[in-house]
């Protein structure tokens, strides 16, 4: 099969009930976030939302926040049906050259310690685990803190 076309473009307002299901079936009820919360995320000042599309469709969103020199990831998600196709990575790649352009230096992110999948991910692309949060979610589940200078 030929590799994947994907294209990428920045969230708006119009995406925001597509974005919402995508996360709700990417963590499930435990520990997608509520619509008022990702709101909240997506308008954070420094926010900021690559999505990508592959045939029209989206596959999946990057969501990022920066103050000054420090970046954080506040979720990456891709359907189940588009992932291990460079999906992730197109988006990370993308998110991370605008936050370099802003001035960020280091960026941070969570991520539950049994989410293995995400752990590779991360470490793939150079984050290191920086700590343990002992209960981090909702549900009870740690999480490692992670983080990348860039
Ligand atoms: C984690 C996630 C974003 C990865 O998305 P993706 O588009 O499949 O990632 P990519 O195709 O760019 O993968 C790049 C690399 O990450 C690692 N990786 C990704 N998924 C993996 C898995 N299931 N098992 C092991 N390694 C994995 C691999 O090193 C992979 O490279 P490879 O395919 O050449 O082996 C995706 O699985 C996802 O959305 N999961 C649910 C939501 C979630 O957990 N988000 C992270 C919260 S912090």
């Amino acid at each position: 099969m030929p590799p994947m076309k994907i294209i990428l473009r920045t969230y708006t307002a119009a995406d925001f009930e597509a974005l919402y299901e995508i996360d709700q079936q990417c963590f499930g009820p435990a520990l997608a976030y509520s619509r008022p919360d990702l709101r909240i995320y997506l308008n954070l000042p420094g926010s900021d939302c690559v999505i990508a599309e592959a045939a029209g469709k989206i596959a999946g969103f990057l969501a990022t926040a920066h103050e000054n020199a420090m970046g954080s990831i506040v979720t990456i998600d891709v359907l189940a049906a588009y992932r291990r196709q460079g999906v992730a990575t197109t988006m990370l790649e993308e998110s991370e050259r605008r936050l370099t352009a802003s001035g960020v230096r280091a960026i941070e992110l969570e991520t539950a310690t049994d989410n293995a999948s995400a752990i590779a991910f991360w470490q793939k692309h150079g984050y290191r685990k920086s700590g343990v949060k002992k209960e981090y979610y909702p549900d009870g589940r740690d999480a490692y803190s992670m983080s990348k200078m860039i």
